[in-house]
């Protein structure tokens, strides 16, 4: 079988360097990858390495091997364009479709998958030119990963760091499993997903918590990205690494998880709220830590109800057209209970898995049924936690409401 064509676009930032280190993980892992820099990113980055490493002849513009006609050839060949790093000129220029180089040229030409994953400056990252051109991206069907948190060139720390070079072979590896279609089923959808499990306080150094790893949240997030969704995930209590290209926030109790909740999905198309947010916290914090004293038995801890948030999100749906997928863990009538508890809750799906010693909390695999509000179900067998993700989401596509702008037959 021929070797999956990929053509990593490097574009002039900082970053470049990272590049290396992706094109590498892409050779070795049997995909032929045609690296195609700018004119800046030589600067950065000299054309014998990248010649070296791929095994191709590199070249910034359309008038080199010019009876290939490599200004269309290459893109149009390709199985999928990757852009990393992708300055903020070059969104710019991918927004706009100008065709100045062979980069960009590439860009209109290519009908598969395109990702971009941006590298600059915060103030870049977040001036409403560059917002506009990611948003015009998405829309057309490109997958924009969000850059992560971190150092940047020279001593500035803040958003618009280059994902870690691993993290975006991921998710090309899963943009290029899911097909050639050159539109994601999530492209230009904001998605919102919870994962892990809040923990209440009671004093200093205890509190009230349950036992998921946020695995399972995190494997939603991480295919949503890779099918073109605009994903924040909030989590509680993970430890986990920030996943690439996702928007993380990380809250600790079930009040805090509401708020960030309730603010992400003021626009999102779907909301999965697969974090254990605990029913009950503790009625009092002690300021101090609770001692035990001798001779005494220790005070009964009261305890009041958390917010049922997944009950407030389905029944206040900040768009009507919103789609809301719960989770639930159960130990006995896994169904019969799960059934009940889609209706009491009232939102449109519900996964409903059995606690057990292989699966759910910490586990790398997982079985559940996926209940949907109009009576369908659809079990998914025992496996890792990435299959229930994307079964979630083949769910969650086609009960979401058509885009506004017209533009889904578009490609990026
Ligand atoms: C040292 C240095 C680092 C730079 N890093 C970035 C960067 O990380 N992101 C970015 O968008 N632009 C960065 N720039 C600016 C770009 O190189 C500049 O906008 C250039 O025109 C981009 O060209 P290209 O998009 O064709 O590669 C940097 C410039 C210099 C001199």
């Amino acid at each position: 079988m021929d070797k999956p064509k990929v053509v990593l676009g490097v574009s002039g930032g900082i970053a470049a360097y990272k590049a290396c280190e992706l094109l590498r993980r892409l050779t070795e892992s049997g995909h032929d990858v045609r690296v195609v820099p700018t004119a800046s990113a030589l600067n950065f980055v000299g054309a014998a390495t990248w010649s070296a490493l791929s095994g191709h002849p590199v070249s910034t513009e359309v008038w080199s091997d010019v009876h290939e006609v490599p200004h269309v050839r290459i893109g149009q060949h390709a199985d999928l364009v990757v852009v990393a790093p992708a300055t903020a000129d070059m969104l710019a220029k991918a927004a706009h479709g100008l065709a100045d180089d062979l980069l960009t040229n590439t860009l209109l030409t290519a009908r598969c998958p395109v990702v971009f994953a941006p590298a600059m400056h915060t103030e870049m990252w977040e001036h409403p030119a560059t917002q506009e051109n990611v948003a015009t991206l998405r829309r057309r069907g490109a997958v924009v990963i969000e850059p992560a948190v971190g150092r940047l060139t020279g001593a500035d720390t803040g958003k618009g760091r280059l994902p870690d070079p691993d993290q975006i072979f991921e998710l090309c590896r899963r943009v290029l499993a899911r097909g050639g279609a050159a539109r994601p089923d999530l492209a230009g959808r904001h998605v919102v997903v919870s994962a892990g499990g809040t923990r209440e306080p009671l004093d200093p150094v205890r509190y009230l918590g349950n036992r998921s790893s946020g695995k399972q949240g995190y494997a939603l997030a991480r295919t949503a990205a890779a099918r073109g969704a605009r994903v924040t995930l909030i989590e509680a209590n993970t430890g986990l690494p920030d996943p690439a290209g996702v928007d993380v926030v990380h809250v600790g109790t079930a009040v805090q998880l509401r708020e960030a909740v309730l603010k992400a999905a003021a626009d999102a198309d779907a909301v999965v709220m697969a974090a254990a947010v605990a029913d009950f916290r503790p009625a009092a914090y002690a300021a101090g830590k609770i001692k035990k004293k001798d001779g005494q038995e220790p005070a009964p801890v009261a305890l009041v109800r958390n917010p049922d948030i997944l009950a407030e999100i389905s029944a206040e749906r900040a768009r009507p057209d919103q789609v809301v997928v719960g989770f639930a863990a159960e130990t006995d009538d896994v169904l019969a209970n799960g059934r009940e508890k889609l209706r009491r809750k009232g939102c449109d799906l519900l996964v409903v898995n059995e606690v057990g010693e292989r699966k759910t909390f910490g586990a790398e695999e997982n079985e559940a049924v996926v209940l949907a509000a109009d009576g369908a179900e659809t079990p998914v067998p025992y496996g890792p936690k990435e299959t229930l993700a994307d079964t979630v989401w083949d769910l969650v596509a086609p009960r979401l409401a058509a885009p506004a702008d017209g533009d889904s037959d578009k490609t990026g």
